[in-house]
């Protein structure tokens, strides 16, 4: 296989696990941002949007709200936008772009600006919140939804092999330039950027409630094969922590909780 075409096996790979991501945590998601005050018809900027699942859903609860989503992954964006347009029309925007130096959008025009599972990915994650700053209006609205590493996933019964696997994923991010331990520096960075009135919640998503086959997506065995080609894990450990995630999801009381942090800013109206 190619390069070309490996690149987008793990493409499509990556859509799906992020669809299985929406579906386990969104509707508890779309709580928080009422909590949080956003309402139809404020114009709305997603970032980091990948395929536009997380658009879709926004563009279905405010119905009146124009929506740009912003993606830096040139097909993530076409993918986005052949099942967005058809559907939403000029309502939603999908545009190309780096959220830590946006060139194609204007200042101070979106009331809310949402960032779900994106901080993590960023090398310069204090740009991007300036940069959410520039673009918001006076009184608009910051929400980033993101993880920290040390909450994130809980299991019961631990899987040690499966956290040996977690532990060497958050070092290969890092690699890349991201973060899973974003969470505890994000109210500092929204403070930084001069966001004010901030606020953090959590969101709980747990087998109990939601049945263990929901959380299947996230131990996608060849999502953690890449870690094998980057050299972070063995094909032996690899084997082995596959084989402790079928023992686990075949136990009848295996438990999963993800636990999701929303953070909330506000730019304000005047600078004092
Ligand atoms: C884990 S995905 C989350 C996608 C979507 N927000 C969701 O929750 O389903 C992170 C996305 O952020 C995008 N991304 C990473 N760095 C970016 C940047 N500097 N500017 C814009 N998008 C970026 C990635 O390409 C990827 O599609």
């Amino acid at each position: 296989m190619d390069k070309l075409v490996m690149d987008e096996a793990k493409m499509k790979r990556l859509t799906e696990r992020m669809k299985g991501q929406m579906n386990i945590s969104w509707a508890k998601e779309a709580l928080m941002l009422k909590r949080f005050g956003v309402e139809d018809g404020q114009s709305i900027l997603e970032i980091g949007s990948g395929p536009g699942f997380i658009t879709d859903r926004l563009a279905e609860m405010y119905p009146s709200s124009p929506v740009t989503a912003v993606e830096i992954e040139p097909y993530f964006a076409a993918y986005a936008r052949s099942h967005l347009i058809p559907k939403w029309g000029e309502r939603v925007h999908v545009v190309e772009d780096d959220v830590t130096e946006p060139r194609n959008l204007p200042s101070g025009q979106y009331d809310v600006a949402i960032a779900r599972l994106v901080f993590q990915h960023l090398s310069a994650p204090e740009a991007a919140a300036s940069q959410l700053y520039r673009l918001l209006k006076p009184g608009g609205k910051l929400i980033v939804l993101d993880v920290d590493d040390a909450v994130w996933g809980i299991v019961d019964p631990l899987i040690p092999e499966l956290g040996f696997i977690l532990n060497q994923h958050a070092k290969e991010q890092s690699a890349e330039g991201g973060d899973r331990f974003i969470g505890r520096k994000l109210w500092r960075i929204l403070r930084g950027a001069g966001f004010v009135q901030l606020d953090l919640q959590m969101i709980a998503s747990h087998s109990d409630e939601l049945g263990l086959e929901a959380f299947v997506p996230q131990t996608d065995p060849e999502e953690m094969r890449t870690m094998v080609n980057s050299g972070f894990i063995t094909e032996r450990e690899l084997e082995s922590a596959q084989a402790a995630i079928r023992n686990f999801l075949n136990l009848p009381d295996a438990y999963a909780l993800l636990l999701m942090l929303a953070f909330y800013g506000e730019k304000p109206h005047s600078r004092n």
